[in-house]
């Protein structure tokens, strides 16, 4: 039996690189010995990912895109089809699973300067797939053709609509496909949100593990494993992917698993977080719902919106509060990578970001009201404020000494 697999890969093997691929990316890619609990957010996002996929071509098995049907389509997947409620559900958590894993991701390439050189390019390949993910999420919300969906974009459509010189008006014209959001919308968000989004992520996402490949990962130390190689030219703090880390992120896939199914079981809607109480009224252009929050995943940028009081003002703001992001590898003038090993003034300034972050979360989802108002204002400084100082903290702070090899105690 052996023999003949052995024959068979060989046979592959001359025509296609299979166990080169293998080596190259898993069994050979020498990762830093050191990788902690934050390493294990890349690979569930990839888990993240499958699940999506998968439960998304079952469930467009069963969904009609048509203003008229799709509200009813929904609840027929929901009561009618078979294990229908379990594909939705799991549809539904793993979108905002999505978001928590992958804000987490995002928050360990802060914490250990994993964008600083020479991996801006993983960074920036990490922000178009975050972008892209936001836009799958717009997309994908509005297909249930509920009273949400339907305002939700209305809102967000209609943001378009403060570009000056007409151009916002024929820009919201054209997205919409149609004076009102219709059928017309309904079904080119269905496209977008099946096909032609997806296809963008995957094709990111390869770009970003290559990229990554490419220069080897980051750790939390922040050490260039490759400075430093034995005789072989293997990283001396370095160990094969394969099964090390492997077997590690197997262990977060089974945690990862637990929590997503605890959810999905017991409290799919999240307490209306992950599924509105407000879309499961269908859709009705004639009645505006009461209070219009986008899910929580997109409500701090909503905040910011409204921080501004101005219309064009605050899409600026809001645009600015995710383009600043892409600039963060230049922004940060350090060359000190992981957090560990710099200034408590540094420290300071990532805690306060993201309490500013967190907090202009909850300012999204409430009323525009006091405290919340005021509250709101106050981050969306504190959120900027970040990156300003970032600019000069990493100039002129004093770091402590990095070590040349990784610390690790393996115990
Ligand atoms: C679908 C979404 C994403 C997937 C599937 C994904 C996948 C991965 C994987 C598998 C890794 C290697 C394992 C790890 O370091 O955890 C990684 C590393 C990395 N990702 Fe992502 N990622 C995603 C989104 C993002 C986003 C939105 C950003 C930031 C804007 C980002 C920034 C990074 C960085 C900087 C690294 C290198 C980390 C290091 O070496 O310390 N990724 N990603």
């Amino acid at each position: 039996m052996s023999k003949i697999l052995e024959n068979t890969l060989q046979w592959v093997d001359e025509r296609f690189p299979l166990t080169k691929m293998w080596e190259e990316h898993l069994s050979k890619y020498y990762a830093p010995k050191n990788f902690n609990f934050w390493y294990y957010f890349g690979s569930l996002a990839l888990l993240v990912l499958v699940i999506q996929i998968v439960t998304g071509i079952f469930l467009t098995m069963n969904y009609k895109p048509d203003g008229e049907l799709a509200f009813r389509s929904v609840e027929y997947i929901m009561r009618d089809v078979e294990w229908g409620w379990l594909i939705r559900y799991m549809h539904s958590t793993g979108a905002s699973m999505f978001f928590v894993v992958v804000y987490l991701h995002m928050f360990r390439g802060l914490m250990y300067g994993s964008y600083q050189k020479p991996r801006e390019l993983i960074w920036i390949f990490g922000m178009l797939i975050y972008l892209a993910l936001m836009a799958e999420a717009f997309m994908g919300y509005l297909l249930p053709w509920g009273q949400m969906s339907y305002w939700g974009a209305q809102v967000i459509i209609s943001l378009f609509g403060a570009i000056p010189f007409g151009i916002g008006d024929a820009l919201t014209l054209w997205l919409k496909g149609d004076y009102i959001i219709s059928d017309a919308t309904l079904n080119r968000f269905f496209a977008l949100h099946v096909i032609a989004v997806p296809l963008i992520l995957l094709m990111l996402v390869v770009a970003h593990i290559l990229a990554l490949h490419e220069v080897g990962s980051n750790n939390p130390d922040g050490v260039e494993i490759k400075k430093k190689k034995d005789e072989n030219g293997i990283p001396l703090d370095g160990i094969p992917f394969h099964p090390y880390y492997t077997v590690k992120d197997l262990f977060g896939v089974a945690v990862f698993l637990i929590v997503f199914f605890a959810i999905v079981f017991f409290a799919p809607e999240m307490y209306g977080y992950f599924l509105e109480y407000v879309n499961y009224v269908p859709a009705d252009p004639l009645k505006t719902p009461e209070h219009i929050a986008p899910v929580w995943y997109f409500t701090p940028y909503y905040a910011i919106l409204r921080a501004i009081p101005d219309k064009l003002g605050g899409v600026i703001a809001m645009g600015a509060a995710i383009v600043v992001l892409f600039f963060l590898p230049w922004i940060d003038r350090s060359n000190v990578r992981s957090v560990r090993f710099r200034s408590w003034m540094y420290k300071l300034n990532l805690a306060v970001f993201v309490v500013a972050f967190i907090l202009l979360g909850v300012v999204g989802i409430k009323p525009p009201d006091e405290p919340w108002k005021t509250i709101g204002i106050v981050c969306t400084i504190l959120y900027f404020g970040f990156f300003v100082a970032l600019w000069l903290i990493s100039k002129y702070e004093n770091t402590k000494p990095v070590p040349e090899r990784v610390e690790y105690d393996a115990h």
